[in-house]
This record gives C-alpha cells, sequence and structure tokens, in this order.
C-alpha cells in the first residue's frame, strides 16, 4: 500500500485485492478475464454488505460455519480490546487471565473432561491430538500403538497431518505423498449405505461401527492408539451417523483401549443444539479438538481438550527429561482467543441461543423438507440443530447424485438472490451433491424463511 490510499475508496480496495490476495479454495482466473473478487465490507447479525453495498442474507455463518454469535458484537469487540491492551500476549509456558477463566468455563461445558491446551486453528488442534497420540505409543508401547483411524468422508485440516487423516480424496489430490500411520475406516451414511457391500436393512449404525473394528482387527489392536471421528461429518456432507453408531464406537474403543479424539471443529460449541456435538450422544471422548465457533471468528482460538488420564501420562515421571508435551503453539498465547471465546458463551448462555439453535434447526429441517414435494431433485434432508444439509439427486430411485455443476449452480442462484449457502465441493470425487447450511445460532423464523425460499427458487431454476 502507498501512503495515498484511501479506505473509503473501494474500487482501489477491489484492485488491490484482485493484484495481490490469494484467496483461499479459489480458481483466480476469472478474476481476470470479467470478474471481480467479492469483497465483504460490514457485518451485522445474520447479515453482510460486500463492495457494491448488496445486503447478503448469510446462511453459512461466515462461509465455513464459524460466526456462530452473529456479526458486529460490540461487546465482543470489548472484550477483545481490554484484553489486548492490559496483555495482548505471551509464550504459553505461562499462563494469562483470559486463558484460565476461559478453561475455567469451558470444562465447566464438558463433565469427564480437564485440561484445555491452547492453539489457533482447527487443523492445529488436530495436529497436538495426533502428537499426543505417537508421544503416548513412544512413552508405552514401544513406539508400536501409533496407528491413528479417521472416516471415510471426514475432515481435519489443511496441513499435510491432517490431510493423512482426510476422508475426502479429491480434497486430497495432489497434496501426497501423505504421513504414513492414518488408516481409514468406512462412513456412516444411511442414505448410501446401498453403496457399501453388505450393509444391512436394518441395524446400518451398529453394522458401520462394526466396520471400524474389523480395521482394528486387521491392523493389529496393539498398532491402533486413537480413532478420530466428526460428530456430525460437516465438509463431507454433513452426516449425522445412525441410530446405534456411538455406543458401539466407544465399546469398541474400550475394548481395545484406543484413544476416542472427537473433532468439534465445526460442532464445537452450540451449532447442533448442545454446547459439543458428541453430548448428543452419551458418550465420553478422551480428546475434543474445537476452533471455529469457539470465539465466533472474532480472534483466532482452537483448543485440544483432554481428560485428565491423558493428561496425567505427560506428568507422571518428572525423572524422565522427555517427559512431557514438548510442544507449543505461539498465537495459542494470544489472550484475545480466550478473552472473545468468553464473551462469545456468555451471549450463547445469556440470549438462550443454545434453546433457538433446537428450536430454529427442527423449524429449518420441517421447511427444507417440506420441499422435496416440490423438487423431485432433493434426496435426503439431514442434520441437527443449525447444521443441515441437503443431498441432491439426478434420480431419487436410484439415488445417483446430481452432478456438481448443478448444485453449484444451486449455490450461484441464491447468490443471485443475496442468499450464502453452501455445498460440498471438489471434496469427493462424484458426491460434491450436498447443499450445507450452518446460519448463525441467532436465526430467527424470518431468516429461514428467506433462505428456504430462495433455496426454493433456485432448485425451481436450475433442475427444472
Ligand atoms: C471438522 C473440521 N476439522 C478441522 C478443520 C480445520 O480447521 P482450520 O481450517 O481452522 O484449520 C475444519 C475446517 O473446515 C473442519 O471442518
Amino acid at each position: 500500500m502507498d501512503g495515498n490510499f484511501n479506505e473509503n475508496d473501494i474500487s482501489r480496495v477491489v484492485e488491490a485485492d484482485r493484484a495481490n490476495v490469494w484467496h483461499h479454495l479459489i480458481q483466480h482466473e476469472q478474476f481476470f478475464t470479467g470478474a471481480d473478487p467479492k469483497i465483504i465490507v460490514e457485518g451485522k447479525g445474520m447479515r453482510v454488505w460486500d463492495q457494491k453495498g448488496i445486503e447478503h442474507l448469510d446462511a453459512v455463518a461466515g462461509g465455513v460455519w464459524t460466526v456462530n454469535v452473529g456479526y458486529g458484537r460490540e461487546s465482543m469487540g470489548d472484550a477483545v480490546k481490554n484484553a489486548i491492551v492490559k496483555m495482548n500476549f505471551f509464550g504459553g509456558t505461562v499462563g494469562t487471565i483470559p486463558g484460565a477463566l476461559f478453561a475455567e468455563k469451558l470444562i465447566s461445558k464438558m463433565p469427564g473432561m480437564d485440561r484445555v491446551y491452547y492453539a489457533n486453528s482447527g487443523s492445529e488442534a488436530n495436529e497436538k491430538a495426533f502428537k499426543i497420540v505417537r508421544q503416548i505409543a513412544h512413552k508405552k508401547y514401544g513406539g508400536k500403538k501409533h496407528k491413528i483411524l479417521y472416516r471415510d468422508r471426514d475432515y481435519h485440516g489443511s496441513t499435510i497431518a491432517t490431510m493423512s487423516a482426510g476422508g475426502q480424496d479429491e480434497r486430497n489430490a495432489q497434496y501426497g505423498p501423505f504421513t504414513p500411520g492414518f488408516i481409514r475406516v468406512p462412513h456412516c451414511l444411511e442414505y448410501r449405505k446401498h453403496e457399501q457391500d453388505g450393509a444391512p436393512v436394518e441395524n446400518y449404525g451398529e453394522w458401520a461401527a462394526n466396520q471400524i473394528e474389523d480395521v482394528i482387527l486387521r491392523e493389529g489392536a496393539d498398532t491402533v492408539g486413537a480413532l478420530c471421528l466428526e460428530p456430525v461429518t460437516a465438509g463431507g456432507g454433513v452426516i449425522e451417523a445412525p441410530e446405534g453408531y456411538w455406543p458401539r464406537v466407544a465399546e469398541i474403543c474400550k475394548k481395545y483401549d484406543i484413544l476416542l479424539h472427537i473433532d468439534e471443529v465445526v460442532c464445537g460449541v452450540g451449532r447442533t443444539g448442545t454446547w459439543f456435538g458428541y453430548q448428543h450422544y452419551g458418550i465420553q471422548p478422551d480428546m475434543v479438538s474445537m476452533a471455529k465457533g469457539v470465539a465466533s471468528g472474532y480472534a483466532a482460538i482452537s483448543c485440544l481438550v483432554t481428560t485428565e488420564a491423558v493428561f496425567d501420562m505427560f506428568k507422571d515421571d518428572s525423572s524422565d527429561p522427555m517427559n512431557y508435551f514438548r510442544d507449543i503453539s505461539t498465537f495459542g498465547g494470544c489472550t484475545a482467543g480466550p478473552a472473545a471465546a468468553l464473551e462469545n458463551m456468555r451471549i450463547i448462555e445469556d440470549e438462550n441461543l443454545l434453546q433457538n439453535t433446537i428450536d430454529m434447526g427442527h423449524y429449518m429441517f420441517d421447511q427444507l423438507s417440506a420441499l422435496k414435494d416440490k423438487h423431485a431433485c432433493i434426496g435426503d434432508v439431514r442434520g441437527k440443530g443449525l447444521f443441515l444439509g441437503v443431498e441432491l439427486v439426478a434420480d431419487r430411485e436410484t439415488r445417483e447424485p446430481a452432478v456438481e455443476k448443478m448444485v453449484q449452480a444451486t449455490v450461484g442462484d441464491c447468490m443471485k438472490q443475496a442468499v450464502i449457502i453452501g455445498a460440498t465441493n471438489r471434496s469427493l470425487p462424484g458426491r460434491n451433491n450436498t447443499l450445507c447450511f450452518s446460519p448463525a445460532l441467532i436465526a430467527t423464523k424470518d431468516d429461514i424463511n428467506q433462505i428456504v425460499s430462495a433455496v426454493d427458487g433456485a432448485l425451481g431454476r436450475v433442475f427444472g
């Protein structure tokens, strides 16, 4: 930027962006053949304004399931400002006031969990968990119990190690070779069970969990250290595990002494109507990672939360100079994250947003399901709380997936109506056919009506 930059000159901003910013997940040629990059200028509640002053209704909480309490919260800004002016940062070998207080508050929402490790992205929190598994393997099992199981269609981050635990082959394409020791287990999407060899008509949930046991036995239980799962698969198509799945998963982990790591990066802090997604299913994880909704994007923060039993393994013998978690995340020492996260939780509690998420989630589910009568292209509506997916098909009978171009055209049509929705994209070969919705937890019936009406119109135009 030169000294003449005028903040109000938005066309200058657009040109600066076009010339110098490398956007995430986007092919840039379009910005040199007519299209302008989109600049989001302002946000308030559920709505954002772009460089042309066009108001959009955001049905995906900042595009990637993040802004749970909505935009433009002054109290979030105040919390961050007060924290950073007093003490902005110190490396994580020491504590800070917001760090200690948020850890205490977070643990109060997670019975059975005890320790909070701070970092600053979902990928990084997951990597911490992977490193813990590997270190325990070395400490207790001569390095043998080091394998980490992950599930087909799940996603755990953008780094090479987290992509090694990534169940989305198209997303992973061209980024190998990957880290050894990550082993895939099958997905548990009931709507697509006909594509899985031997899947039964009944008790699919238990069957899908038993597939994990088969993989453990094939690999050797003494080589498997952890199982990493999303509570509701997000970018892989909004997949809630069927009845019977989670109790069996917990049983299997216990039986083979395998740590259960739940990736709550999307579901964590309210998205599904409970503080954490796993809390719907009565299971007790050993490790829980979280990021996006923890501070609703007002500051960067991620946490890996563990049980005291996991933590104890790193403090039980201080005579061994290697016996502690030898890991650091520089920006895990920023106070802005936990300060914002504390205020974020206060807002969710004071405004009763978990209940709103349940109520509005049911309402939105019903509204989207009602579109089935009108649009044969809707194969399945699913999800939990304000985290919903609509799987589009070319043929409802055979469940042949809709082609990705048409799914993207639906998203594009909604954008033209100034409603921002999401869809699985370039992730799963031939299965990028699910529309994704994750409005802020403050959504009202009016907001949802506007979203559903945009989808209704778009499906009519795109699929006829
Ligand atoms: C389930 C899940 N885990 C981890 C991540 C990675 O988080 P981050 O992009 O903050 O590294 C994501 C991101 O979308 C995610 O959806």
